[in-house]
């Protein structure tokens, strides 16, 4: 198994199973993909305006770059509204994380802009002519896969930085665990004003 697959099993291993992104999510996607397909260009559109239009987004990227991100967005847009939601589309996503990472692409980013998906998404799903039941089928399977995607970006992010760090300095988890606990102590001690009474 590559270290990629790996860290991509022990992520979703955490999602409790009732939360998790299901068959029944998939199909009710794979059900509505002409719709979704629809919204294509207002999402592409609308999500490079929201990142162009603030300088730490607008900074990530390089001059004469954005024709290109938007056909990255679109083509990402066509599978995942397509399917299958098998492990080589978790693999993708997880894959997808570390360009991003790589690219200086931070959580608080990623995770807005998931955010800011999901509530184009409500919007353009409340317009439509379904069933509420239908409706919140698919807002709910849009959800667990946006957690499910924020979850696998971000904690490879963790996991990959943690791999580095132990590389670097031959510290070993154990230690480094340790180390982080202390610094945990510390910030619960001085913040503990914070706590809810008991
Ligand atoms: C919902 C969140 C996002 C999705 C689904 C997404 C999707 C994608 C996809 C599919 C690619 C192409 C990967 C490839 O070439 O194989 C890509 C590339 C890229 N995205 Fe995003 N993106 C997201 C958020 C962001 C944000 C918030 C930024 C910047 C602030 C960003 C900046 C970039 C950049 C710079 C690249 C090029 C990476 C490289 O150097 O190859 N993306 N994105």
């Amino acid at each position: 198994m590559s270290k990629l697959v790996e860290v991509m099993q022990v992520v979703i291993d955490d999602i409790p199973e009732q939360a998790r992104f299901s068959t029944a999510d998939a199909e009710v996607i794979i059900q509505h993909k002409d719709y979704l397909l629809g919204l294509e260009d207002a999402l592409v559109q609308g999500f490079y305006d929201t990142l162009f239009a603030f300088d730490r987004t607008r900074d990530v990227f390089h001059e004469g770059e954005r024709p290109a991100r938007e056909n990255s967005l679109a083509k990402w847009w066509q599978r995942t509204v397509q399917g299958p939601f098998d492990e080589g589309y978790w693999a993708w996503q997880t894959y997808v994380g570390l360009l991003h990472i790589k690219r200086g692409v931070s959580n608080p980013m990623m995770i807005s802009m998931w955010s800011w998906v999901l509530d184009l998404l409500s919007s353009r799903i409340e317009e439509a002519d379904w069933p509420s039941a239908e409706k919140n089928a698919l807002n709910g399977a849009f959800q667990r896969m946006a957690a499910m995607t924020e979850a696998l970006i971000g904690d490879s992010v963790f996991r990959f930085y943690l791999q580095g760090l132990m590389e670097a300095t031959g510290f070993n988890q154990k230690l480094l665990d340790r180390m982080v606990q202390n610094e945990i102590d510390q910030m619960l001690e001085a913040n503990a004003q914070y706590r809810l009474e008991h």
